[in-house]
C-alpha cells in the first residue's frame, strides 16, 4: 500500500476526540482515518502521570500495529502526560499532540478572566505551567479543573439537566460578566458548549484547539509529502478497547453532531 493511503491514526481516551477528528474530517476529506478510543480506561484525566503514560504508548502502539501514517493525540491530558516521549520513541512519524487553545483566547484581548476547563491532570502537569508562564503576563487566566465532565459524555450525555447542573456548579464562584472567554482544555468539552453557552454571559466565545490541531495535521503531512492524492472521500474506521456497539454509535453520532 503507498503510505499515502494509510489512515491518520488518532487517539483518544474515550469518544472525546472525535471533535478533533470531526474537524480533521472538514479540513482533508480525502484522508482514510482511524480512530481508536480507550473508554475501557477513561478517565485519564484523574490518574497518575505514569499510569496516562502507560495507557497511551500503548494505544500508540495498537494504532502503529494497523498500520498508520501519522498519530494524533486527541487528548490534552495524553498529551501533557507523554508527548515528548512519544515523540522520541516514533520518530518515524508525525506525531501530533493538542494543548488548551490559551493563544487564540488571549488574542481577542477581551476584558475579563479566561476560563481554562480541563481535567485535572492536564492542569496539574508542567506542560501546562509553561503555557500559563507565557500569557499570565497578558492575561488573567483562571484553570478550572472538570473532574467527572468527561464520563458524562463518555455516557452520551452532553445536554439536558445532568450537564447543566454539574456547569452551574463548577461556575458557582466565577462571576460569568466577567469572563473574557472559555478556553476548553479537554477534547470531550466541546460536546457540552452547547449547554456550557447558556450559563455564560451572551457571546461569550468558547476556544477549541480543535481546528488548530486538524491544520497542524496536514502541515506535518505536507512536510513529509504524505498527503493522499485521492480526490474520492476517504474511510473513518472507528475502534474502541470497550469493544461493544454502544460506545460505536455514540463515537459515530459525535461526529455528525
Ligand atoms: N479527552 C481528554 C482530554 O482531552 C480527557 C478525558 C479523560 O479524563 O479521560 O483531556
Amino acid at each position: 500500500m503507498d503510505i499515502k493511503d494509510m489512515p491518520i491514526g488518532f487517539f483518544d481516551s474515550g469518544v472525546g476526540g472525535i471533535s478533533v477528528l470531526k474537524e480533521a474530517v472538514k479540513l482533508m476529506p480525502y484522508e482514510n482515518f482511524l480512530y481508536y478510543g480507550d473508554s475501557i480506561n477513561a478517565p485519564y484525566g484523574t490518574k497518575s502521570v505514569e499510569e496516562v503514560k502507560k495507557l497511551t504508548f500503548r494505544a500508540v502502539e495498537f494504532l502503529m500495529s494497523k498500520g498508520v501514517k501519522a498519530v494524533v493525540i486527541a487528548c490534552n491530558t495524553a498529551t501533557s502526560a507523554a508527548i515528548e516521549e512519544l515523540r522520541n520513541s516514533f520518530i518515524d512519524i508525525p506525531v501530533v499532540g493538542i494543548e488548551p487553545a490559551l493563544k487564540p483566547a488571549v488574542k481577542l484581548k477581551r476584558k475579563g478572566k479566561i476560563i481554562i476547563m480541563a481535567t485535572p491532570l492536564t492542569l496539574l502537569e508542567t506542560k501546562f505551567s509553561s503555557l500559563m508562564e507565557e500569557y499570565n503576563k497578558e492575561a488573567d487566566i483562571v484553570p478550572l479543573p472538570c473532574a467527572g465532565l468527561a464520563e458524562l459524555v463518555e455516557s452520551g450525555i452532553t445536554e439536558g439537566e445532568i450537564v447543566n447542573k454539574y456547569l452551574r456548579k463548577v461556575y458557582e464562584n466565577i462571576e460569568c460578566n466577567d469572563v473574557a472567554a472559555v478556553v476548553l482544555g479537554c477534547t470531550h468539552y466541546p460536546f457540552i458548549s452547547g449547554e456550557l453557552s447558556k450559563i455564560l454571559s451572551k457571546d461569550t466565545p468558547i476556544i477549541d484547539g480543535s481546528f488548530g490541531t486538524a491544520k497542524q495535521i496536514r502541515r506535518q503531512l505536507e512536510k513529509k509529502s504524505l498527503i493522499r492524492q485521492e480526490t474520492v472521500k476517504g474511510n473513518i474506521e472507528i475502534l474502541n478497547s470497550l469493544q461493544n456497539q454502544k460506545i460505536i454509535d455514540l463515537s459515530y453520532k459525535l461526529l455528525t453532531l
